[in-house]
């Protein structure tokens, strides 16, 4: 089946909004600095890179792709020779080019940021396939809804796991999901997450996973990380 294009506007504030889910795309404080404290440190990278000839990523829900840049970033800084890393997500709803660019154009420092923002956008309509985007590192977008993805998802080191909020976006969420983040688990890889919500946190802990809270980002008290049991 061929994705469908996201139903989108831009608030007052700049900020992409999904009008089919009725939520924004990352925090309205700041989005890169939330992937920072929720996904990088929740999942203790970039320490667990040390050491590492593969690391992967799985993500759901890529979005404007800022949680691939922001880690993309980091790991260009931090990595050793010889090191790879694999980032793959999943999208159901794909952006189209032009609104991933406005979205990601609010961020104009620093200039690497920048030049990676542009990489990105020109190789837009080659990540439904795994695209090597540099020497070390692969991005692979599985343009599908998630339960479909999923199995086709290598074993992975640490999740993201972004999609909208729960109560707006269930299906990101469900127990089958999370039985499918597990089963595609290396023994003692990770997840984190900025929802705290209940019965979230229970699927995650019926798949098998160890949950726990950690202070939120900005205004959110609470966000939640762990590791398969
Ligand atoms: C909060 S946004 C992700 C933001 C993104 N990580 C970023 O860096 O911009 C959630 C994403 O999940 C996607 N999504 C929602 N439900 C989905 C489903 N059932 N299957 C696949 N993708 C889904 C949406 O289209 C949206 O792009």
């Amino acid at each position: 089946m061929a994705p469908q294009f996201h139903n989108t506007r831009f608030d007052d504030n700049h900020l992409l909004y999904s009008q089919q889910f009725q939520d924004h795309y990352y925090s309205r404080h700041d989005g890169r600095a939330e992937c920072r404290h929720v996904f990088l440190d929740g999942n203790d990278l970039p320490q667990r890179w040390c050491n590492q000839h593969h690391f992967t990523i799985g993500e759901l829900g890529f979005g404007t792709g800022l949680n691939f840049l922001v880690t993309w970033h980091l790991w260009r800084q931090m990595r050793g020779p010889g090191q790879q890393l694999t980032f793959h997500s999943v999208e159901g709803y794909p952006l189209d080019v032009d609104t991933a660019r406005r979205s990601l154009s609010q961020w104009t420092e620093p200039a690497q940021f920048v030049d990676l923002a542009e990489s990105l956008l020109a190789v837009w309509d080659e990540i439904s396939d795994p695209l090597q985007i540099d020497a070390q590192t692969t991005l692979h977008v599985h343009h599908q809804l998630v339960e479909k993805a999923l199995p086709g998802f290598l074993p992975t080191n640490a999740w993201f796991l972004d999609g909208f909020a729960p109560a707006k976006n269930p299906d990101m969420w469900s127990l089958q999901v999370m039985q499918l983040v597990a089963a595609h688990t290396v023994p003692g890889g990770t997840f984190a997450s900025y929802t705290a919500a209940g019965w979230v946190r229970r699927n995650l802990t019926d798949a098998g996973f160890e949950v726990a809270k950690r202070p939120g980002f900005a205004s959110k008290r609470d966000m939640i990380a762990g590791v398969l049991r």
